[in-house]
């Protein structure tokens, strides 16, 4: 019987998608999609519930808004509301709020035009009944009304409300009360705020309270003037005749316009100049005209642009390819992102893109271009800010400028920073770009500065740096590689703990255990601090490592640990007293020379000998063995330090005590 649904069109319902959000709505589209599209206007009954009165039989009050359309009477096709006394009514709620109701269409009963005598129908913003609203049409005295109808109502409103309370001449006997069966109501409008058969267009921001017409998106109120030039608009169209105040641009001067601030410039110079282009004023323009001609302007900076509008003067040659370059250079514009190239001049142009010339370009062959330029806009924000109108700044930590709509940092963050709007710190134990790195293992407690990485507690020991990524250098350990390992053979040690390389033996000087971070007790020196100082040093202890008396000798002797008799002494000294050193410093230079062949003689033996050792020891034989080669290089300097710098000394004193004498 109701074959008739499966005929229908879905395209006019989906549309209202946009405008819904509950569930409901949703499946009252996937409905919708089932049922019907009357004309070209958007009719809104699918989006509510409809009731009544009271009802006959099965004459529901959704049987109005269902098909079929005509006014042929069926209980399943019509509502119908019981004969009542004072008032009968039927209604229909719109489910998503606020609609702007355009025209109302009806099918009344066939034949019973005397029942719908007199009927009223409103648009209001309440159930309330009688209905309290706006009263769109009362079917006048005299006469019967048409039982199919159009009605204009042009309101806004939530409810509309069928509504009679004048009972009908059944026949010359019979008087009866009023009731209401509709057989098909269509309610055409737009969501608030909407227009267009399929209500996907938006109302101007321009119309007052963003209302329009459904048909043509014209105000309904009227224009906002507040950013229009001269605070003059179209009343139908809302656009700002005149032009934008306040660096804005865009039909309705809703936009932030880059323009304004940039620098304007044509070829050839022309009659009018080219900043009559970028006042504001689309009333005053700029002009030229030669075989080519170009409008450039500089924004000055690399700009992020999301659209372009152009006014163009009466007289601009229409002919020909008209071409808009975006490029970030002034001259080798062809080379750069072509924004627009067509037939026809350009007005308003959509697009994304990073530049900081805009250079627009007519090219007609043999001819001679004009070119008139009442106003230019670009839309986009001054670095570092977003919105329409740019008066929100973009976060401190985006690198760079950040999305026009949404201030989101599209060029990433800086250093240190993370999220959409780089408005998060990077988490503890990260840092640099998008906090992508990890703090140095070498930090103290793996912390470090989001932005640098460098560890803000320092290093661990054996560490240094600002990273914390360099090992201590050789013979320095422990925190901020502040100690020194001195004490070990060859002066190396582990750079955390200070742990000799080579644990078995202490340079001179120096003992305890495999750290060798104890000098020797005062009076002691040499290897394992086995030597006593020598009592002729004037002041003890002496020097720790080779004995030297450092603080000089007792009266009349000198030398490292003051073994000569000071030769000074002799030039002023009695004969006997030259005697005297004289057989003494004979004495002691032999015996110096003695101990010291000894010396090196038992130090050589104890060397082979250890190194024997040593070669033994299994399993650590060739780790050791590099350790040997710098502990007998380390040796070998030593005693030639010893042979030629202590050594020769004293010889050559002693000499000089020979043939001073
Ligand atoms: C319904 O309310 C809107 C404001 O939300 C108002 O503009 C409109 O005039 C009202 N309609 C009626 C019929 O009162
Ligand atoms: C009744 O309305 C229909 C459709 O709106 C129209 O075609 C018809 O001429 C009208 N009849 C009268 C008598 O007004
Ligand atoms: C201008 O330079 C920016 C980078 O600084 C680049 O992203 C953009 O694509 C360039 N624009 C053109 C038109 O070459
Ligand atoms: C930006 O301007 C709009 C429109 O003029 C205004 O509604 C908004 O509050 C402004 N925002 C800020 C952060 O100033
Ligand atoms: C003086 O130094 C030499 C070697 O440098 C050493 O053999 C000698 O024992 C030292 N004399 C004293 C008194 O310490």
């Amino acid at each position: 019987m109701k074959h008739v649904y499966k005929q229908s069109t879905s395209a006019d319902c989906t549309c209202l998608m946009f405008i819904v959000n509950t569930a409901e709505m949703l499946l009252l589209i996937s409905i919708a999609t089932v049922l019907l599209s009357v004309s070209a206007q958007h009719n809104l009954t699918p989006f509510g519930k409809a009731s009544q009165s009271s009802q006959y039989f099965y004459g529901r009050p959704v049987n109005a808004i269902n098909p079929p359309i005509s006014n042929t009477f069926d209980n399943d096709y019509c509502s119908h509301t019981n004969l009542e006394k004072t008032a009968a009514w039927w209604m229909f709620q719109i489910s998503f709020g606020t609609a702007y109701i355009t025209d109302i269409t009806i099918y009344y009963r066939e034949n019973f035009a005397r029942r719908m005598d007199g009927f009223k129908l409103y648009v209001t913003n309440t159930s309330t009944i009688p209905p309290a609203g706006y009263l769109c049409y009362e079917d006048p005295d005299p006469g019967l009304p048409n039982i199919t109808q159009t009605i204009p109502c042009n309101q806004l409103g939530q409810y509309v409300i069928y509504f009679d309370n004048k009972g009908s001449q059944e026949n010359e006997t019979r008087y009866d009360g009023p009731v209401v069966e509709l057989c098909y109501v269509a309610i055409n409008g737009c969501p608030k705020s909407f227009w267009g058969n399929k209500c996907d267009k938006g109302c101007s921001e321009n119309c007052v309270g963003r209302h329009c017409q459904p048909r043509n998106g014209s105000c309904v109120i009227g224009c906002n003037t507040k950013h229009c030039l001269n605070d003059i608009c179209d009343k139908q169209t809302a656009v700002c005749t005149d032009g934008c105040k306040e660096r804005r641009t865009g039909n309705y001067c809703s936009k932030y316009n880059i323009a304004s601030e940039g620098l304007v410039s044509q070829t050839p110079s022309g009659s009018q100049p080219a900043n009559l282009a970028n006042d504001g004023y689309k009333i005053s323009c700029s002009k030229t005209k030669g075989i080519t001609v170009i409008f450039q302007v500089d924004l000055q900076k690399e700009s992020i642009v999301t659209g372009v509008h152009i006014t163009f003067g009466e007289s601009t040659t229409r002919e020909g390819i008209h071409t808009i370059y975006a490029s970030n250079t002034s001259t080798s514009w062809k080379s750069g992102t072509i924004l627009y190239k067509e037939t026809s001049l350009p007005s308003e142009i959509n697009l994304h893109a990073v530049f900081r010339y805009l250079t627009y370009e007519s090219s007609v062959e043999s001819f001679f271009s004009e070119l008139e330029v009442c106003e230019i806009g670009i839309v986009g924000c001054p670095p570092s800010y977003y919105g329409p109108v740019c008066n929100q700044s973009c976060s401190k930590t985006c690198n760079g400028p950040c999305d026009l709509d949404t201030g989101k940092c599209i060029f990433g963050c800086l250093n240190g920073w993370r999220g959409d709007k780089c408005e998060q710190a990077c988490k503890a134990g990260t840092y640099g770009k998008d906090c992508l790195a990890t703090c140095s293992t070498n930090c103290l407690n793996q912390q470090c500065y989001g932005v640098t990485g460098e560890c803000f507690e320092g290093c661990n020991d054996g560490w240094q740096g600002f990273d914390c990524s360099q090992r201590c250098p050789t013979g320095q350990f422990g925190k901020n590689c502040s100690m020194l390992c001195k004490g070990c053979v060859s002066g190396m040690c582990d750079p955390s703990n200070g742990l000799c390389n080579i644990t078995t033996a202490c340079n001179p000087g120096y003992i305890n255990g495999k750290y060798c971070d104890t000098t020797c007790a005062d009076g002691f020196y040499g290897r394992n601090c086995q030597q006593v100082c020598s009592p002729l040093c004037l002041h003890q202890p002496c020097e720790r490592r080779k004995g030297e008396c450092i603080g000089g000798c007792v009266h009349g002797l000198q030398g490292f640990n003051c073994t000569q008799v000071s030769a000074n002494k002799e030039n002023i000294a009695s004969p006997v007293m030259t005697q005297v050193g004289l057989f003494t410093g004979g004495f002691l230079f032999g015996a110096l020379t003695a101990s010291l062949v000894c010396y090196i003689v038992t130090k050589k033996r104890q060397e082979r000998n250890k190194q024997g050792n040593e070669n033994t020891t299994p399993g650590t034989q060739s780790r050791e063995q590099q350790h040997y080669e710098d502990v007998r290089m380390e040796n070998v300097s030593t005693y030639e330090e010893l042979t030629k710098d202590s050594m020769s000394n004293e010889y050559d004193q002693i000499n000089t005590a020979y043939v001073n004498h």
